[in-house]
């Protein structure tokens, strides 16, 4: 198993994305997944899926070797209604525990401090392991840093499509992962040229490769399929590598209009 280390916290490189995935087809494919060797899964209060992912990761039997995710609603970052959202997110999981319980979206009306103060209690008090943010600029890592130094990731939109080195850069100098969501730009890495190119001279998918230059880079990547032979498709990145004349070949692709995920609420991108 592939891993990103923040911290002594070993993150798996692949994780399942459930945005969207609903039923029992989110549990079958949630459990499918961990069959086929996905030890992480991505889940969201916000995606109203934490009790068919619980049971998913349940069934599977393998429990203790999966890292879980969840991240808190932003209209529920004050702290009394914090530890309440997280608490409700347990009993829909039924797990022991969260693994790791991120900050879904920064709230400029909750003070960081407090909301991170109750995430620290948490943690210490053993419902989550790990905490981290998601969708974190540079500014806000830096605020984030100043108040604690135990944010093991951010969570963000990254794919050959849109450059992140800027927020890149800020996770490695604070030792926290960076994870990439919409790693194959919600499907849009299949089609492109260069992707389809590249990906014929290895045997690979476009997919593959767009998920490929992202872990090449220490970058965790969680893919959401609803298709269950895309699971091992998403899986099976690491068996090529990209040269480096590849890797700047898709750097090249990001464009100015590359952002994908972008709401009224959203930060001041970097
Ligand atoms: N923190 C945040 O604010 C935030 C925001 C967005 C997403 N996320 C998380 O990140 C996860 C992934 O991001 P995402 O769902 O936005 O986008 P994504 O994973 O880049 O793309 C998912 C889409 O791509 C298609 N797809 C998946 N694998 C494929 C392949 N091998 N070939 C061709 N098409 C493929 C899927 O279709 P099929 O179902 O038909 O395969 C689906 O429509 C989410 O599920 C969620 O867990 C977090």
């Amino acid at each position: 198993m592939q891993v990103v280390e923040a911290k002594g916290f070993r993150l798996p490189t692949v994780g399942l994305g459930t945005w969207t995935l609903r039923g029992r087809d989110c549990v079958r494919l949630v459990e499918q997944a961990i069959r086929i060797g996905y030890r992480h899964i991505d889940s969201a209060q916000m995606y109203g899926n934490e009790r068919e992912v619980g049971e998913g990761v349940r069934a599977s039997g393998l429990r203790s070797e999966v890292v879980v995710t969840t991240k808190i609603e932003p209209s529920r970052l004050a702290p009394r209604d914090l530890v309440r959202s997280v608490e409700e997110s347990l009993q829909r999981l039924a797990l022991d525990a969260i693994d790791l319980l991120l900050i879904h979206w920064p709230n400029p009306r909750v003070p960081l401090a407090d909301t991170l103060g109750a995430m620290l209690k948490l943690k210490r008090e053993g419902l989550t392991r790990q905490i981290g943010v998601s969708n974190f600029t540079v500014a806000l890592l830096e605020a984030a840093n100043a108040i604690t130094p135990e944010l093991v990731c951010n969570q963000v939109e990254c794919h050959p499509f849109l450059n992140q080195d800027k927020v890149m850069a800020a996770c490695r100098r604070y030792g926290m992962a960076m994870v990439a969501y919409s790693p194959v730009a919600r499907g849009n890495a299949s089609g492109d040229a260069v992707l389809e190119r590249i990906g014929r001279a290895h045997g690979k998918s476009a997919a593959q490769v767009s998920l490929r230059y992202l872990v090449q880079q220490g970058i965790v990547v969680i893919p959401r399929t609803s298709r269950v032979e895309r699971l091992k498709e998403n899986f099976d990145i690491f068996d090529f590598a990209l040269s480096e004349a590849e890797m700047n070949e898709i750097r090249a692709l990001a464009r100015r209009n590359g952002r994908i995920v972008d709401w009224t609420w959203s930060p001041e991108w970097d």
